[in-house]
């Protein structure tokens, strides 16, 4: 009789818990994350926990290697995620190579010449698929290696929610449509950051990433010999820059190739000099000293609180920059675990 009293117990009280758990369900124990502009919210921090608990670490301890070899690398990880997660989402579809179904992103104007830290994904991933085989995604690795190279920059941390999938394709005429050009105006920019679901503060706050790395002399030769086309410079780039840069970056076809920190204050340290630059006119792009000289108040009043306060600027950073890992991605069935980033598995359709 007892001992029947205490089955009935426990079964009212487990449907109790059931009942409880579908009316309040805990993000975090699902693996649930209310994210950004995603319609299925289930990325989550500990997504690996149980599975590959160590993914950060391996991650971290090969980005050191790579940043002590060279200091650039870092730059060119951070902005892989951005050129990922701008073309159908954070896919890891910026990875793949050319195929017999589709032509790589790699190939696309944005990105040819210009877009680098593959191999340094690769051998990242291959130590992932070593400590835990078929595990950790490509997209994921993406976004690990993100974080861990804008820490290793000097800047901040943020949580990432984790357990994006990899996409089966890649979007190369997406990627011309999707990814900003350097001469794009202030209104066109925000534009591009309003497809994505991001706003004005996202805008600001991620173009914040020029605070390290370094861009080629096409990016920014408009501003030298001929900004609206009329054979002159840009009136906004200041004088002392304006020299330095011509001496780097003649006009005609020579020295395209030829590299400028977009930082020039602090070009490896990931800070808020970038601001301060472009308050006094020395901002590198065209699409960053807009920022501040392109006349609407609400972006030019960012640009001016983060020049005036680091801590605002790392507040905001981590705040859009996980708004950015979190557009569209793939989940559960839609996407899979690539073993090699650059190629579709092979059983995939
Ligand atoms: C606002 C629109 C943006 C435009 C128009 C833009 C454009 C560019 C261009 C033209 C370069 C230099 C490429 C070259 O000359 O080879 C560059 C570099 C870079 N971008 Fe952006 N970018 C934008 C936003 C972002 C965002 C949102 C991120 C990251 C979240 C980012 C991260 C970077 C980094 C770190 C570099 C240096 C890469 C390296 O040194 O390899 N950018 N960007």
């Amino acid at each position: 009789m007892a001992s029947s009293k205490l089955v009935l117990a426990a079964i009212f009280s487990a449907s109790l818990c059931f009942t409880a758990a579908l009316a309040f369900p805990d993000h975090h124990d699902q693996g649930a994350y209310p994210v950004g502009q995603s319609p299925k919210p289930v990325l989550s921090p500990d997504y690996y926990k149980a599975t590959c608990p160590q993914a950060d670490e391996i991650v971290v301890s090969i980005l050191k290697k790579a940043i002590a070899k060279e200091q650039r690398i870092a730059a060119s990880l951070l902005r892989l995620l951005f050129h990922d997660c701008f073309v159908q989402g954070c896919d890891a579809s910026v990875l793949l190579d050319d195929s017999e179904e589709f032509i790589s992103e790699k190939k696309a104007i944005p990105n040819k010449n210009s877009i680098r830290g593959f191999e340094v994904i690769d051998e990242i991933k291959a130590a992932l698929e070593e400590a835990c085989p078929h595990t950790v995604s490509c997209a994921d690795t993406i976004a690990l290696a993100a974080r861990g190279s804008t820490v290793l920059s000097g800047g901040p941390y943020w949580e990432l929610p984790l357990g994006r999938k990899d996409s089966k394709a890649a979007y190369m005429k997406l990627a011309n449509k999707n990814l900003p050009p350097p001469n794009a105006t202030l209104h066109r920019l925000v534009k591009f950051f309003e497809r994505q679901g991001l706003d004005k503060v996202d805008l600001v706050a991620l173009s914040g990433s020029h605070t390290i790395g370094m861009a080629r002399c096409v990016s920014f030769k408009q501003r030298l010999y001929n900004q609206h086309r009329d054979n002159q410079p840009d009136r906004t780039l200041e004088k002392t820059l304006y020299h330095t840069l011509a001496s780097v970056c003649p006009p005609g076809g020579g020295g395209d190739s030829n590299l400028r920190p977009l930082d020039l204050a602090t070009a490896s340290r990931f800070d808020n000099a970038y601001y301060k630059l472009l308050v006094e006119g020395r901002g590198l792009l065209n699409s960053d000293e807009v920022l501040w000289t392109g006349g609407d108040p609400e972006i030019a009043g960012l640009v001016r609180s983060y020049a005036e306060s680091e801590p605002l600027f790392f507040e905001h950073y981590v705040s859009s920059i996980t708004k950015m890992g979190n557009i569209t991605p793939l989940t559960d069935h839609d996407g899979e675990i690539r073993k090699n980033c650059r190629v579709v598995n092979k059983n995939a359709v």
